[in-house]
């Protein structure tokens, strides 16, 4: 496949790879690719750490909630904003590097980080090959380290999963142009079309209010926002026979559990690398 358009608009996250190699002549089009990306300052302040050994993929895979997917795939890209290379030269330069310590260049490394990813994901198309974003990475960036001798001054940001797909996997629906796109000033969707466009969105999400789902979805709501949001929900999951993808995902996969949400693991951590970003 070559033409832009064509790999953007077929491009689908895959989660069931074949056995079949990705060469290396292959990864190294889909790497190069990727490191021709813009970068904030055009610094290039990121790593991508390439990883085909079996057990090191059946690690990550653990370390990334049981995503087992990833350990039968092919190739991992590990993306990390990596402020090493440049801390380095300044040290000998010498020049000042505040980079490490400010919230911009943090914001523009992540940035940086994932239009890198993108670009491989992208190449990775072209080269008929499909792959799907691991964002769970950032939630045990402390093993993940320890398993890829990570150094200071290098922070994994996101991991991308590759290789022939078994089978070409559905397209997700997307929201319409008309929802993302606004004409020259931003202009607030009416509450009633914003849920219509929701709906249409996940016409084809079916999932059915069990006890266990109705009961923890239940209790999030208690712990976020009260009672009455909590009795609200209930009644609207049990009045539709439904429970909606929104209500899945922030209100039974999403939770603030084992320091999922708030992050403070990664904060440590990065502090612990040596950046000062968030402080
Ligand atoms: C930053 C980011 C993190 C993601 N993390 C995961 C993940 O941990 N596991 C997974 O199966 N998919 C993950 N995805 C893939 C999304 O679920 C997927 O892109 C989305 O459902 C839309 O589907 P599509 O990519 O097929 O268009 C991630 C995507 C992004 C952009």
């Amino acid at each position: 496949m070559d033409n832009i358009y064509d790999i953007i608009n077929n491009r689908s996250s895959c989660r069931s790879f074949s056995d079949r190699e990705v060469s290396d002549e292959c990864l190294e089009k889909i790497l190069n690719a990727a490191c021709k990306s813009p970068s904030a300052g055009g610094f290039q302040a990121y790593s991508i750490i390439k990883i085909k050994n079996s057990k090191t993929k059946k690690k990550l895979a653990e370390l990334c909630r049981n995503q087992m997917f990833i350990e039968k795939a092919p190739v991992c890209l590990l993306f990390c904003i990596d402020y090493r290379r440049i801390k380095k030269i300044c040290d000998v330069l010498p020049a000042p590097c505040e980079a490490i310590n400010n919230f911009m260049d943090f914001w523009m490394a992540v940035l940086s980080t994932a239009i890198c990813a993108h670009t491989a994901c992208l190449a990775a198309e072209a080269e008929n090959l499909k792959s799907v974003y691991v964002g769970n990475i950032i939630n045990t960036v402390d093993k993940v380290s320890e398993l890829l001798n990570i150094p200071k001054y290098v922070c994994p940001s996101v991991m991308v999963v590759l290789g022939y797909p078994k089978s070409i996997p559905a397209m997700s629906e997307k929201y319409n142009r008309t929802v993302l796109v606004h004409d020259e000033k931003y202009k607030d969707i009416e509450i009633d079309s914003l849920i219509n466009e929701y709906e249409n969105k996940y016409e084809n999400w079916n999932m059915k209010p069990t006890k266990k789902l109705v009961d923890n979805i239940y209790d999030t709501c208690l712990r976020y926002d009260g009672i009455e949001m909590a009795e609200k929900f209930r009644s609207n999951a049990l009045n539709f026979n439904k429970i909606s993808a929104y209500q899945f995902w922030f209100g039974y996969y999403y939770l603030k559990q084992d320091d999922f949400l708030d992050l403070s693991g990664y904060v440590n951590y990065m502090k612990k690398q040596g950046f000062k970003w968030l402080e």
